[in-house]
């Protein structure tokens, strides 16, 4: 049993990890924008694992200060925290040259620097505890430069993993893991307008992926994997003329 905190817990994978967590008999430290969304999901939780201790506080990780803040008052409020999921995330890009800069910083700010603030306040935490499981919510879509709408959004992915990577190599030989997770298409609300995908699997089956390969603390690991351990190898190395063909 070890304390798990998770950003972006108030919908989708967050909230379904949160649950899948919980089920494992983890205590959870979640946030988000929506309380009234994490409040209910505390309740939930409350009523199928009585015993499990779930706290919940607002973050936006775009407000940086309050990135560190909030993750210091969870550490001291549970004593220490085991796993950090970085996953809060935002998918409102657009095609570059089509005067979206505003949609495209926004997502960049979230997905990358808010990530960035995420990383650097549980690296403190892990450093100063010298233990603890940081987990980044990467893509399959930054296996590659992407086009039309996921452009940033790919590049905002690909900048994490390597973000996580770099602090495991950091880390190496301590008690200090790292996870990065490349969901491919898992229903939520971010996913919900690829929902003519065949390859769209239910929240609650790529979580139960994600899970598994959090719990193992793989170094990485593209989730489901079927189909996208192999699907992620065509995507790394077909021609670029194909690549909008696939988006
Ligand atoms: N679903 C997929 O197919 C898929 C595939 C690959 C990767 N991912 C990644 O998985 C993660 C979760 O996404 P999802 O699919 O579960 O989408 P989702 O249902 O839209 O959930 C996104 C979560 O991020 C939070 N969030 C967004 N902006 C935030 C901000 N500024 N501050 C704090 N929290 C913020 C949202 O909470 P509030 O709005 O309440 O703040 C929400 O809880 C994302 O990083 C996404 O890129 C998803």
């Amino acid at each position: 049993m070890s304390t798990i905190l998770i950003t972006g817990a108030s919908s989708g994978l967050g909230a379904e990890m949160a649950r899948q967590f919980a089920a494992l008999g983890h205590d959870l430290a979640l946030c988000a924008r929506r309380t009234d969304r994490l409040e209910e999901l505390r309740s939930d939780i409350a009523r199928t694992h009585p015993d499990v201790r779930v706290e919940v506080r607002a973050l936006d990780v775009t407000d940086h200060d309050a990135v560190f803040r909030v993750f210091e008052e969870f550490r001291a409020e549970f004593g220490s925290l085991d796993r950090v999921v970085v996953n809060a995330g935002l998918g409102k890009g657009q095609p570059l040259s089509t005067g979206r800069f505003d949609a495209n910083r926004e997502t960049a700010e979230t997905n990358f620097i808010g990530a960035l603030a995420q990383t650097e306040a549980a690296a403190q935490i892990f450093r100063a505890q010298d233990a603890g499981h940081l987990v980044m919510v990467s893509s399959v879509s930054a296996l590659r430069g992407m086009p039309k709408n996921i452009t940033t959004y790919a590049a905002t992915k690909a900048a994490v993993a390597h973000l996580a990577e770099g602090f495991r190599a950091d880390v190496h030989g301590t008690p200090i893991k790292v996870t990065v997770l490349y969901p491919g298409y898992i229903a939520s609300e971010m996913s919900g307008t690829s929902a003519r995908t065949p390859l769209m699997v239910t929240t609650e089956k790529g979580v139960r992926a994600m899970v598994e390969a959090i719990e193992k603390e793989k170094a990485s690991a593209r989730v489901p994997a079927w189909p996208w351990a192999p699907l992620g190898f065509v995507i790394k190395h077909v021609p670029i003329g194909v690549l909008p063909k696939m988006s």
